[in-house]
């Protein structure tokens, strides 16, 4: 794992966004695997403003997003469809039907996970995945015993994961209680991975993920297995980490001499 440290939430936000735009920049074709959640957010506002300013075109991107919750129709205002049209695809020229995200109506979930697995196959994989982590090591819906090698299903969220996420509802009763997520193998899958961790609250799951055991328990360790994993995390989701020096030694804040050198 590549592990950079940036000192602030923004350092490091803007580091996952300029990865992202040279992703594009580098392979106009590429297929991204995206994230949704509040540090997307500002990623997503920097990558917009990052493909204005440097007249990047999206329009031989496609893109498959993690998860959607289930049962929560593409057009409701809390729905994943609409966080990546508000986010993002509405400020680029992205053709709107290279957009993908898993299908949350009412077909049978396991036909909605094959066609959504066959979907990226076809697209010729996953290039780059973007992956926020959960506070309880979550990637995608993806909760702790989430097996290691699985594909897209339906999944259901913990309490503490409705908890995180009633902020885009009007009552906590009216977080979903299943979504359909992309499964870790499918994530490992991919060419390459970005996760993107900031803020103390995440300081315990990025040790899990870096530091702790392979385990089922935080699945964002899973990551341990794959060959191309960027971690980009500000200092405070850095805290716990017990070789902190040596990350900080071998990537002085953050940087890696090549990155814009290719
Ligand atoms: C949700 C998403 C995850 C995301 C997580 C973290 O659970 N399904 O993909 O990583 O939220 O979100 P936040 O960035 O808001 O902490």
């Amino acid at each position: 794992m590549k592990v950079l440290i940036f000192e602030t939430e923004e350092e490091a936000k803007r580091n996952a966004a300029s990865r992202l735009l040279r992703q594009v920049q580098l392979s106009p074709s590429s297929v991204l695997g995206l994230a949704t959640g509040g540090t997307m957010e500002a990623v997503y506002a920097h990558l917009i403003q990052m493909s204005l300013d440097q007249s990047v075109s999206w329009s031989g991107v496609a893109t498959f997003n993690l998860d959607e919750y289930w049962g929560v129709p593409a057009d409701s205002p809390a729905s994943y469809r609409t966080y990546m049209n508000a986010h993002l695809f509405d400020h680029i020229d992205i053709v709107r039907s290279a957009t993908h995200v898993p299908a949350s109506d009412g077909r049978d979930p396991r036909d909605a996970a094959q066609l959504y697995e066959d979907a990226i196959s076809a697209a010729g994989g996953i290039d780059l995945q973007l992956l926020g982590i959960g506070k309880n090591g979550h990637i995608g819906f993806n909760e702790p015993t989430s097996s290691l090698s699985s594909t897209t299903r339906i999944k259901t969220l913990t309490d503490d994961t409705r908890r995180a996420n009633r902020r885009y509802f009007d009552r906590l009763e009216d977080v979903p209680k299943y979504a359909l997520t992309v499964g870790i193998g499918t994530i490992l899958a991919s060419k390459e991975c970005l996760i993107v961790g900031t803020g103390q609250d995440k300081a315990a799951a990025v040790k899990a993920m870096i530091e702790g055991p392979v385990s089922a328990v935080c699945p964002a360790s899973a990551l341990q297995m794959h060959r191309n994993v960027t971690v980009v995390i500000d200092e405070q989701a850095a805290r716990d980490l017990e070789l902190i020096d040596y990350y900080q030694h071998v990537h002085p804040a953050g940087q890696e001499a090549d990155l814009f050198d290719v």
